[in-house]
Order: structure tokens, then C-alpha cells, then sequence
């Protein structure tokens, strides 16, 4: 296919990907500092499911909280902006894309898990290597591969072509999206996420997870989802459509500071933090 072809097929899947309106303008209120918790709220209310939705993940032993939290504005105060907005997105984006059978290469329930894992350990390294703002990069981790999930959807044929393809052959997804499609789940998802404006952060580390140094003004937050993504693999929760485990790049590893017993302790709390997020898928 020549260049403007593939173009337009990419514009065409970016364009049938659509985010609910009620979890868009959570995250559009959540990134206004003249927002308050009492407007958030109200946001949430118009969707009924999508409130049960939160509070069900609110109360669950993910987030620890002691007493029963039964109200979204109570959840909002206890949880705080960013965890509202993380468990928002999530359920909104997950619940968008319900509905269609899993095919055989490629299992939606493993790749979620792959999703919240890795949400789970970006979270963990962004606060071990002293990042501010740790809990945004839970929803770096929880949409790096978004891509993937919108082509499953959108081309559901081809992309599961390209699934058992990777699989059969021992090869990475994304290199198997190259050779049938010539873009790839980083270019899809990027895509997807610039059109429903989401945090220029998240954009980032949709396109570069896998090739980090190309991301060279925030190569510390592609740095960080890079690892998760290939520590999740290492420690097979989920899984993202093949079974390979990449190399770290060694700039992102030098990056970040890590060393051998701090990926230990990293990896036994991504275990012990995914035993307890079930509540979100
Ligand atoms: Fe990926
Ligand atoms: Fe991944």
C-alpha cells in the first residue's frame, strides 16, 4: 500500500474510535484547575452505570480505604482528582470497547489484564524513581497499547491476522503490525488519544513505549511505561497479544537509576497491587 493509502486507513480508525461523552468530560474537568470536585461530580452523575462503576472501584482493596465510601463527591474528596480521573477513563474506555467476542489469537480479558498491570507498575516506578505526580502514570500504563484495542475493534480481521501471525512466528505485535499494515498500535493509539484531547503526557508515552529515546523531551515518563510494559511481560499478567519480552533500552535503563534488589521490590508490589485491582476490569 503507498504512503497516502495507509494514511487515510489510519485517519479511517482513528475516526470510528469514540470515547463516551460523560468519561471525555471528566477528563477535560479533571486537567481544569478552575474546576472543583463538586463539578467532577456532577459529570460523573449523568451516567448512572458509570457511577456505580467508580464506587465499586473506589471500595475496593486497590485503594484501601477503610470505611464504605457511598457517594461519587465522597470519593472525589477521599480519592482525590487524579484517582477519580484514572478510574473514569478506565471504566469508560474499557466499557467502550465491550461487546465483541475475543478472537483466538487475540484475548481481550489477557490484554486488559496486560493494561491494568502495567498501569499497576508504571505507577510503582514512577514513585521509586522519585517522579512527581506518581499516580498519573497509572493511566499511562493502563492506555499504552490503547492502539491495540481500537484495531480489534475497527479491523477486527486483519488485526487478528496479525495477532496469531505474531504469535506463530515468536515476534513482537508491533513488528507484525508493521509488516501487514505499516503503521502500528503506537500510531493508532496516539492518534485516538490526541483526538479526544487527552493529557500531552499520556500521548507521549502511547507513541514511544516501545522506542522510548525517540520521546527525547520526556524520555524519563516513556522510559518508565517501557519498563512496565516489559516487566508485566516478565511476570506474565496478561497479556498484550504475543508472548515476547523485549530488551530494555539501555538509555531509559540508565535513565531511571534501577538497580537489581529495587526491581525485585518493584516487582513483588506489582504482584501484590494486582491481586488487589480486580475491581476494574
Ligand atoms: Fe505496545
Ligand atoms: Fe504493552
Amino acid at each position: 500500500m503507498d504512503r497516502k493509502k495507509l494514511k487515510e486507513k489510519l485517519l479511517k480508525i482513528g475516526d470510528l474510535a469514540t470515547l463516551p461523552v460523560v468519561a471525555y468530560n471528566v477528563m477535560q474537568l479533571t486537567q481544569n484547575p478552575k474546576a472543583s470536585a463538586m463539578d467532577v461530580g456532577k459529570a460523573i452523575s449523568q451516567d448512572p452505570a458509570l457511577t456505580s462503576k467508580v464506587l465499586k472501584i473506589a471500595n475496593s482493596a486497590f485503594y484501601g480505604f477503610p470505611r464504605k465510601i457511598s457517594t461519587i463527591n465522597n470519593a472525589i474528596v477521599i480519592l482525590g482528582f487524579s484517582n477519580i480521573r484514572n478510574i473514569v477513563l478506565s471504566a469508560g474506555i474499557i466499557d467502550a470497547h465491550k461487546g465483541r467476542k475475543s478472537s483466538q489469537y487475540f484475548d481481550r480479558t489477557d490484554f486488559w489484564k496486560h493494561s491494568l498491570a502495567c498501569g499497576i507498575a508504571s505507577k510503582i516506578i514512577a514513585s521509586t524513581v522519585g517522579l512527581k505526580n506518581s499516580e498519573e502514570a497509572f493511566i499511562w500504563g493502563l492506555l499504552h497499547d490503547l492502539g491495540k484495542i481500537v484495531m480489534d475493534t475497527y479491523i477486527h480481521e486483519e488485526f487478528s491476522q496479525i495477532a496469531q501471525h505474531a504469535k506463530l512466528k515468536g515476534i513482537l505485535i508491533v513488528d507484525a503490525e508493521q509488516k501487514y499494515l505499516g503503521f502500528d498500535h503506537t500510531d493508532v493509539g496516539s492518534l485516538v488519544a490526541k483526538k479526544w484531547n487527552m493529557p500531552p503526557a499520556l500521548i507521549k508515552v502511547i507513541r514511544y513505549h516501545h522506542n522510548p529515546v525517540l520521546d527525547y523531551n520526556s524520555l524519563r515518563i516513556s522510559s518508565i511505561v517501557h519498563l512496565a510494559d516489559i516487566l508485566c511481560r516478565t511476570l506474565k499478567l496478561g497479556c498484550g497479544g504475543d508472548n515476547e519480552i523485549p530488551i530494555i533500552n539501555e538509555i531509559s535503563w540508565d535513565l531511571m537509576n534501577l538497580n537489581k534488589q529495587m526491581l525485585e521490590q518493584i516487582s513483588f508490589k506489582i504482584e501484590e497491587d494486582y491481586e488487589s485491582a480486580t475491581a476494574f476490569l
